[in-house]
């Protein structure tokens, strides 16, 4: 070989192989948002309120932001109590924002959520005559919903929230109301079937907070199997939130709760994603969003999507359930990129891998 060319090649060996660790599923030029940067792995999502209770994350924060994101939850505004607040009476519009900007930019929306213990009107199960009146009510509240919106208005649903106990002993919330009313827990089987057969077409999850405590992960799984959830073809995945702090869970624990489920033939949606952080803390968060992207990337193909339970700092469910006030996000109190942004979009820059 030509000493030149020689010389050449062994110059650009470096090059080489640096590139080498840009996987091919990563962008090779600086990403213009999150959700370009994670194109071939998964959505990147954010919990939005649609002027519901006088905050309307969609003329509070500017386009440019809310196009960082690929899909959208809502807060509130399609929970039970939001929706049909008194029996037979449906408020559509906030929800009809929300489904009408999805489309109207591109975004996918998930629903939030149908049968849940909390946010959930009396007369609907907690004042039930029976069980057999709350299955009615459940029954005529889910085919509303899906016959109102669709799979390409709303392509995947929370079908049943927040349903199993803590602890190790008790596999199911029994204070949960729909859990008295039908003296157990067939309501988890009953509102999948309502949502199956009402579209088959939508997505039906199972969505749950502290699914990485092995008990709780547990009795997960002995519910789904239990139920016969994916034996009758009832599930498609399992929601994560993972409301998380900046040390708890550990990343191994939170790969493992991944491939569980993938396992078991579900796909994973991490859904209510915010880091309990201190404004002194940002450095620590930066270092926390790294590792917890990097597993989240390394489990991309059993992943469908990312959602952070809020756009940025200044709306945080957390100002409100902790002692101290919270900037868990990516974006600070004034919608701008924090440094733990950077880190978690141009992770194919700073050659880290897939
Ligand atoms: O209904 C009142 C309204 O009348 C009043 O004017 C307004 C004043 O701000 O408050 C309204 O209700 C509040 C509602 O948020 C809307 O802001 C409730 O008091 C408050 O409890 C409620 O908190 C929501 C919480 O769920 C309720 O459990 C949070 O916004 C929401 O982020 C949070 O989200 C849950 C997920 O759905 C499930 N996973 C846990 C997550 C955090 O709790």
């Amino acid at each position: 070989m030509k000493p030149l060319i020689k010389g050449a090649l062994i110059a650009m060996l470096p090059l080489v192989l640096s590139c080498a660790s840009c996987k091919s599923k990563s962008v090779s030029h600086p990403a213009k948002s999150l959700s370009s940067a994670y194109s071939t792995y998964f959505d990147i999502g954010a919990a939005v309120t649609a002027g519901e209770w006088g905050f309307d994350s969609l003329t509070h924060y500017p386009a440019s932001l809310l196009a960082e994101f690929s899909s959208l939850t809502a807060e509130n505004c399609m929970k039970p109590d939001a929706l049909q607040k008194t029996k037979g009476s449906f408020t559509w519009s906030f929800g009809q924002r929300l489904v009408d900007y999805a489309k109207e930019n591109n975004k996918r929306l998930r629903g939030h959520t149908l049968v849940w213990h909390n946010q959930t009107p009396d007369w609907m199960a907690k004042n039930a005559s029976s069980k057999e009146e709350a299955r009615e009510n459940m029954k005529v509240h889910i085919e509303t919903i899906l016959k109102k919106w669709d799979e390409k208005d709303i392509y995947c649903w929370d079908v049943v929230n927040e349903a199993i106990n803590d602890g190790a002993a008790e596999v199911y919330r029994n204070d949960s109301p729909w859990f008295k009313v039908y003296g157990g827990p067939e309501f988890i089987r009953d509102a999948f079937i309502f949502a199956r057969s009402a579209n088959p077409k939508v997505k039906l999850l199972y969505n749950d907070y502290n699914v990485v405590n092995q008990p709780k992960r547990n009795h997960i799984v002995t519910m789904i199997k239990e139920l016969k959830l994916i034996e009758d073809g009832l599930i498609d995945g399992v929601g994560i939130q993972a409301h998380w702090n900046l040390d708890w869970p550990s990343i191994s624990t939170i790969d493992q709760t991944i491939k569980t489920f993938a396992a078991m033939g579900l796909t994973v949606h991490i859904t209510e994603l915010d880091i309990k952080t201190k404004e002194n803390q940002q450095g620590l968060l930066e270092k926390r969003y790294r590792e917890i992207f990097e597993v989240f990337r390394a489990n991309a193909d059993h992943i469908e999507s990312v959602t952070f339970w809020g756009v940025a700092d200044d709306h945080t469910w957390l100002t409100d359930f902790t002692k101290y006030v919270n900037f868990p996000f990516l974006f600070d109190v004034e919608g701008k990129p924090k440094s733990s942004y950077f880190i978690v979009r141009d992770f194919a820059q700073n050659h880290e891998g897939k």
